[in-house]
C-alpha cells in the first residue's frame, strides 16, 4: 500500500489511498480525458453519452470514498471543452452557463419544491422547451449587426467560428424590426435535421470518407470546418434558447417574450415551447414529448424547464456552474452502442430477401434489442458497415430498432464487408431482381420456399387476415416444414382448412438448443432429438391444438376481403381488397373479371389489376381457391336478394354508425340500399333505425335521445335475411310502421 505524504520535514502526516484505487482513478480520469477530447475537440465521440456518464460517474464515487483524488487537474473539476483547436479563442461578452439534469420525477419535483418555496407566493410561470441535441453556439451582435459567433468551449472562452456561422441560412447577419439593442448575445442550438443526417453520411461513405456516428456530432463536424465552404455545404439549421449579455434595451420582462420579439428579428425560435403555471402541466409537457420525441425535426435528449420572469430568474441566482432558475430533464437515451455481430438475410412472404443485423445484445428504451432492420444491400453499403463494427444503435419510437451509424474510430481492420447472397438462404434458388436495376432481390420459388410458405401462412392467419389466432410463427413452421411425417400437412395455403386431428398429432419438429438456436441431438445416436407440437406427451391433443382446429373452422366464414388480403398478392393491401370484395362480391368474379373492370374498382389502378391478373394466372393460386371452396370457405359476401330483385326495406332510412365485424361500412350501405333502403349519415327523426358496430359515437346517443331503435351486428344480419316484417319495437310496431 502506499500513501502521500502531506507536509515536509515535520511530522509527516500519511493518507492512505489503496494502489489499486489510485491506478484505477487514474485510469478512469485519462479515458475521461480522452473521450472529451473527441468528443469536443475531434467531434467523433467512440462511446455513446450513456457510457460517458457511467465513466465520469465512476471517477466521482472514487472522489466522494477518497475526496485527496479531487485535484483541480481532475476530470470532475474542469469545465468540458477547453481543448485548443485550429480555431481562435474569444472570450464570451458574459459566461455561458450549463444546465443542471434531472433523470427523474422525484428530482424533477425536488427541484420545483425549491422553486416554489424559493419564490414564496410570487406569481411565476414555467417555461417548458425540447433540449436540442446539438452544439451550443454565441452570437453577438452590435446594432443589429452579426460581429462574433463562438461554440461554448469552457463558458468563458470558446472558438471563434463567425465565418461558418454566416453560411447557416436561418441565421440573419443583421437583425430587422423594433428594439434591437445596440449589443446583444443570442444563445441557441446548431443542429443536424435527422432526415438530412443519412443523407450527409450516405455522401461521406461514398466519396470515402468517415460517417459521422450521430446527428449531433454531424452538426459539430460540419460547423467547425476550418474551410467555411464546407459548413455552407450542409443544411445546418439554428434554434434559440436563450439571451446572455443585453445592453441598450431593458424591455425584455420574460423570456417568452424575449423570444417573441426575438423571432421578429429574425432569428430562429422553437415552435414547441409552452408556458404553464402547474406542476402537472410541466409533466404533461414531458410525457408529451417522451412518446412523441420522433415527432420533432431534429433529436432531442430531454426538456428543458425555466422560470419564465427575468426579474425571478435573477432573484434565483445560479452557481458556478449552472442556473437556479433552470433545469433539464434528461429522457432515457434512444442511442446506443453496440457491436454488429453479423448480417443476415431474411425472406418475407413476397420473396424479399431483406438483410437485417444481428447485434451483441443491448437494452435499449426498456427493451433488449437482438436485431435491427436494414432494408436492403443499398442501406448497408451507404451506412458503410461492416460486419464486426462498433455501431450506433436508435430506436424511433415504436419501430424496429435501426442502425444509425457505424463508429468509424474504433475500427481495428478485422471487420468484414457485407456479400449480399446470389441464392436463397433457405432453399437455395439463385435470387433475382424484380426489375432491371432493382436493389431489392427476390426469391423466385414462391411456392416452395420453406421460408415464404411459412410467411404468407403466418400472414393469412394474422389479425389483418383470417385471425387465427393459435396459428403462430411455431405452428406455422411445423404445419409448413415438420421433420416427421415426410410429408407435410400444409403444403401450400390451399391445405389450411384440410387440417384434422389425424394430421396434426403425428408431427414432430426438431427440438432448438435455446442458447445456440440450433438442433439438438442425441449424444448416443447422433439423431436429432425431436418433439411433438399439437401433442401432449400422453399422445393427446394439446388445449391449443383443439383452438387451433375450431379457430380454423370459425375462419370459414370471414369476409371476403381478409381472404383476399391473405393470399399475400403484390399490391393488394386490405384498402384494395376492401374495394375489390364490395363490386365482385365474390372470389371467383374477382378472377373471372378482365384487367379493365378491376382496374376500374375505386382504389385499384392498373398495377393492382395486373398484379391480380397475374397471381390468377398461376395454376397452383387458383388450385388455393378451389381447396379453399372444396374445403367450405365462403369466399363470397352474397346478397341474399339479387340487384332488380325484391326491395324489402325500401321506405326505410337507416344510419350505420361505428365498426361492424363481418361488414366493411360500404358493404353494409349496399347491402341495404340494394334491398331499397334509404342510408343517411346522421341521425334524425325520420331515422327507422340505426346500425351500431363497436365504437359507434354520437349517433347511438342521439337514436337513444330521439328512442330510434338501435340494432347490433346480429340484429342486421336477421334483418337483412328476413326483412322488416322480423323486427318489432317495445310497442309491437314493425320497422316499416314507425314512421308511420
Ligand atoms: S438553456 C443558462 N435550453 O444543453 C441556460 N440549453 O446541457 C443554459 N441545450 O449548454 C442553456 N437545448 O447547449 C438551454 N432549450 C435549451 C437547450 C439547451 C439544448 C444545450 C445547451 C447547454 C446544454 C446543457
Amino acid at each position: 500500500m502506499k500513501g502521500i505524504t502531506v507536509g515536509e520535514g515535520q511530522h509527516a502526516e500519511t493518507v492512505t489511498v489503496p494502489t489499486r484505487v489510485r491506478d484505477e482513478h487514474a485510469r478512469l480520469a485519462a479515458e475521461v480525458e480522452e473521450h472529451r477530447h473527441r468528443y469536443y475537440a475531434d467531434d467523433m465521440p467512440v462511446i455513446s453519452d450513456t457510457d460517458f456518464d457511467q465513466l465520469l460517474r465512476s471517477l466521482e464515487a472514487i472522489e466522494e470514498r477518497y475526496p485527496e483524488l479531487r485535484s483541480p487537474n481532475s476530470p470532475t473539476q474542469k469545465v468540458a471543452g477547453s481543448y485548443k483547436t485550429d480555431f481562435t479563442s474569444v472570450e464570451h461578452p458574459s459566461r455561458m452557463l450549463s444546465l443542471d439534469n434531472t433523470y427523474s420525477e422525484d428530482d424533477l419535483d425536488v427541484w420545483l419544491d425549491r422553486i416554489y418555496r424559493e419564490l414564496g407566493d410570487q406569481t411565476h410561470q414555467l417555461l417548458c422547451e425540447l433540449k436540442v441535441d446539438g452544439l451550443a453556439v454565441d452570437l453577438t451582435y452590435e446594432h443589429g449587426r452579426l460581429v462574433q459567433a463562438a461554440t461554448r468551449g469552457d463558458g468563458r472562452i470558446g472558438e471563434d467560428i463567425t465565418p461558418n456561422v454566416q453560411t447557416i441560412a436561418g441565421i440573419p447577419e443583421q437583425l430587422v424590426g423594433v428594439h434591437v439593442p445596440d449589443r446583444v448575445e443570442i444563445r441557441g442550438e446548431v443542429y443536424f435535421p435527422m432526415a438530412a443526417f443519412e443523407e450527409l453520411n450516405a455522401h461521406l461513405v461514398a466519396e470515402g470518407s468517415k460517417p459521422f456516428a450521430n446527428a449531433r456530432n454531424a452538426a459539430a463536424g460540419s460547423l467547425r470546418q476550418k474551410d467555411a465552404r464546407v459548413t455552407a455545404a450542409r443544411p445546418l439549421h439554428m434554434v434559440v434558447h436563450g439571451l446572455g449579455l443585453v445592453e441598450g434595451f431593458q424591455g425584455i420582462d420574460r423570456l417568452s417574450s424575449g423570444y417573441d420579439l426575438i423571432k421578429q428579428w429574425g432569428l430562429p425560435t422553437s415552435p414547441y415551447y409552452r408556458v404553464v403555471d402547474s406542476r402537472a402541466a410541466v409533466k404533461e409537457f414531458i410525457a408529451y414529448y417522451g412518446e412523441n420525441r420522433h415527432s420533432v425535426t431534429h433529436e432531442i435528449d430531454g426538456v428543458v424547464i425555466k422560470v419564465d420572469q427575468l426579474r425571478l430568474q435573477v432573484r434565483l441566482g445560479s452557481t458556478a456552474r449552472a442556473p437556479r432558475w433552470a433545469i433539464a430533464f434528461k429522457y432515457a437515451p434512444a442511442q446506443i452502442n453496440t457491436r454488429l455481430v453479423d448480417i443476415k438475410v431474411g425472406v418475407g412472404r413476397t420473396g424479399r430477401v431483406t438483410p437485417y443485423a444481428q447485434v451483441e445484445p443491448v437494452t435499449l428504451a426498456g427493451s433488449v434489442i437482438e436485431y435491427a432492420t436494414l432494408h436492403n444491400q443499398d442501406v448497408v453499403r451507404a451506412k458503410g458497415l461492416l460486419i464486426g463494427d462498433t455501431v450506433v444503435l436508435r430506436k424511433a419510437g415504436d419501430v424496429i430498432p435501426e442502425i444509425l451509424a457505424p463508429v468509424a474510430d474504433l475500427r481495428t481492420g478485422s471487420e468484414r464487408r457485407f456479400v449480399m447472397p446470389t441464392r436463397c438462404p433457405e432453399c437455395g434458388s439463385p435470387l433475382r431482381a424484380l426489375k432491371e436495376g432493382d436493389s431489392d432481390l427476390r426469391c423466385p420459388n414462391a411456392r416452395a420456399c420453406p421460408a415464404q410458405l411459412r410467411e404468407r401462412l403466418l400472414y393469412l392467419a394474422s389479425r389483418a387476415c383470417l385471425n387465427i389466432e393459435h396459428l403462430g410463427s411455431v405452428a406455422a413452421a411445423a404445419l409448413t416444414h415438420p421433420l416427421k411425417p415426410a410429408e407435410p400437412p400444409i403444403v401450400d395455403e390451399g391445405d389450411l382448412f384440410n387440417l384434422t386431428i389425424d394430421k396434426l398429432l403425428p408431427i414432430r419438429v426438431s427440438a432448438l438448443d435455446p442458447v445456440s438456436g440450433l438442433p439438438t441431438r442425441d449424444p448416443q445416436t447422433g439423431e436429432e432429438t425431436v418433439v411433438t407440437v399439437f401433442a401432449n406427451q400422453r399422445g393427446k391433443p394439446k388445449k391449443s391444438t383443439v383452438a387451433l382446429l375450431r379457430n380454423i373452422e370459425s375462419a370459414k366464414s370471414r369476409p371476403l376481403e381478409r381472404f383476399l388480403t391473405g393470399l399475400s398478392i403484390r399490391h393488394v393491401g386490405p384498402v384494395a381488397a376492401a374495394a375489390l370484395a364490395r363490386k365482385f362480391r365474390s372470389l371467383e368474379r374477382i378472377e373471372q373479371a378482365s384487367v379493365e373492370d378491376l382496374g376500374a374498382t375505386d382504389g385499384v389502378g392498373p398495377i393492382i389489376a395486373a398484379s391480380l391478373k397475374e397471381w390468377f394466372a398461376e395454376d397452383w393460386h387458383r388450385q388455393i381457391v378451389r381447396k379453399w371452396k372444396a374445403a367450405g370457405a365462403v369466399l363470397a359476401e352474397e346478397l341474399p336478394v339479387a340487384e332488380g330483385g325484391p326491395r324489402p326495406l325500401e321506405g326505410i332510412t337507416v344510419a350505420v354508425s361505428g365498426t361492424l365485424r363481418y361488414f366493411s361500412r360500404d358493404a353494409a350501405i349496399e347491402a341495404l340500399q340494394i334491398r331499397g333502403a334509404r342510408v343517411t349519415g346522421s341521425v334524425s327523426k325520420s331515422t327507422s333505425f340505426v346500425v351500431a358496430g363497436e365504437n359507434p359515437g354520437s349517433k347511438v346517443d342521439r337514436a337513444n335521445r330521439l328512442n330510434i331503435p338501435v340494432l347490433n351486428e346480429d340484429d342486421f344480419d336477421i334483418l337483412l335475411d328476413r326483412g322488416p316484417m322480423s323486427w318489432t319495437d317495445a310497442a309491437g310496431r314493425r320497422l316499416d310502421q314507425r314512421n308511420n
